[in-house]
């Protein structure tokens, strides 16, 4: 028998199902928030009303566009965290109710671990070791991979994540929320050297990052040549920030790659959906890297990578797996 997997995203103001066969992914249905924009950001206790009022709708629609039986869905995982809590306990709670009344096992899935392994969703196998570097709204890591359940935290960020820097700056300049693809797409008719924002360096740890003094940068050059706030360059600072943060995203990448002497380097999370950041790591390839990107579609949060981490977990040895009770009715029942 092999794994039939339900697969639910609440974290943060997507909420998303996923239906998977192994590894092949049938569907994957993505009910995104938008009201929030009004807002200026998220609204943690109006992202899950929300999710309560969305989820069935959501996880029926995934059943049926998958084409499966649903009594043949046989596994259920879901992001368990981090994220905002009001909303992760409503996919959270809602997998593990289908689970328990169905019987069937249930797996909880840590969310960042779910984007470091995105990339390689319609592969058919993983190189390890890669480096690994995840940036999203909430977070921005740099990975040593070397197995399923096998990775280091080689550096994070010290203040914002790269992300958060995005919204932030995007709300600066009066963008809509959220800021990345926004900026992402002033920035295209920009001009990247119009001014240089400094990308801040982390005294004693090579691989940590910091966002907030760009953040600062942009704040105080726009009071200081814009203090009416007209007639702002708005591509041009788009361009400038976004190349700021890109190289820095880069450098230290770069760096981990070489002293670990590894040339797979993977980019997931939603601001691996950045086309500055895609088009800058890409060039690395002329340079023997081999770079991986989720397809866009998977780079900010859906319920494909959830199913698709439960998978692998599923694929992988019992005796490493946290949810070692959890996990172990998962493959007997996998096992035959
Ligand atoms: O992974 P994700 O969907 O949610 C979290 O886990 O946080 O990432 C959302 C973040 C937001 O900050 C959003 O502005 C950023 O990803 N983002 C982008 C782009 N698309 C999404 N940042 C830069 N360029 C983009 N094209
Ligand atoms: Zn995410």
């Amino acid at each position: 028998m092999f794994p039939v997997i339900l697969a639910i995203e609440s974290s943060c103001d997507e909420t998303s199902a996923a239906v998977l066969k192994n590894n092949a992914i049938l569907s994957n249905v993505i009910s995104s928030q938008y009201f929030h924009k009004e807002f200026g950001g998220i609204v943690p206790e109006l992202a899950s009303r929300a999710h309560i009022k969305t989820i069935d709708r959501i996880v029926n629609k995934a059943i049926e566009e998958s084409g499966i039986d649903k009594h043949t869905i046989n596994c259920v995982a879901a992001t368990a965290g981090p994220g905002l809590i009001g909303s992760l306990l409503v996919g959270y709670n809602y997998g593990r109710s289908f689970a328990l009344s169905r019987n069937i096992p249930f797996i909880p899935v840590n969310h960042i671990e779910s984007h470091l392994f995105s990339s390689f969703i319609g592969h058919d196998k993983i190189n390890f070791p890669f480096i690994a570097l995840v940036v999203s709204g909430g977070h921005t890591l740099l990975f040593h991979v070397r197995g399923i359940n096998s990775f280091k935290v080689l550096g994070e960020t010290q203040d914002d994540a790269a992300g958060e820097a995005f919204d932030k700056v995007a709300k600066m300049l009066g963008l809509a929320y959220p800021g990345g693809p926004e900026i992402d797409r002033l920035a295209l008719d920009g001009n990247e050297n119009y001014h240089k924002f400094p990308s801040a360096k982390v005294k004693g740890k090579i691989y940590d990052f910091s966002f907030s003094g760009v953040k600062t940068s942009v704040l105080y050059f726009l009071r200081r040549n814009f203090p009416d706030n007209k007639n702002i360059p708005l591509s041009d600072i788009c361009a400038s920030f976004q190349k700021s943060v890109v190289s820095s995203l880069i450098e230290k990448t770069k760096l981990a790659a070489d002293e670990f002497g590894i040339k797979m380097i993977t980019v997931s999370g939603g601001v691996s959906a950045n086309s500055k950041l895609r088009k800058e790591f890409k060039k690395l390839e002329q340079r023997g890297y081999n770079i991986y990107f989720p397809e866009k579609k998977y780079s900010t949060d859906n319920a494909a990578m959830i199913g698709y981490i439960a998978y692998l977990k599923i694929n992988e040895s019992k005796n490493q797996i946290q949810e070692a009770n959890i996990l172990e009715e998962a493959f007997a029942k996998f096992k035959h």
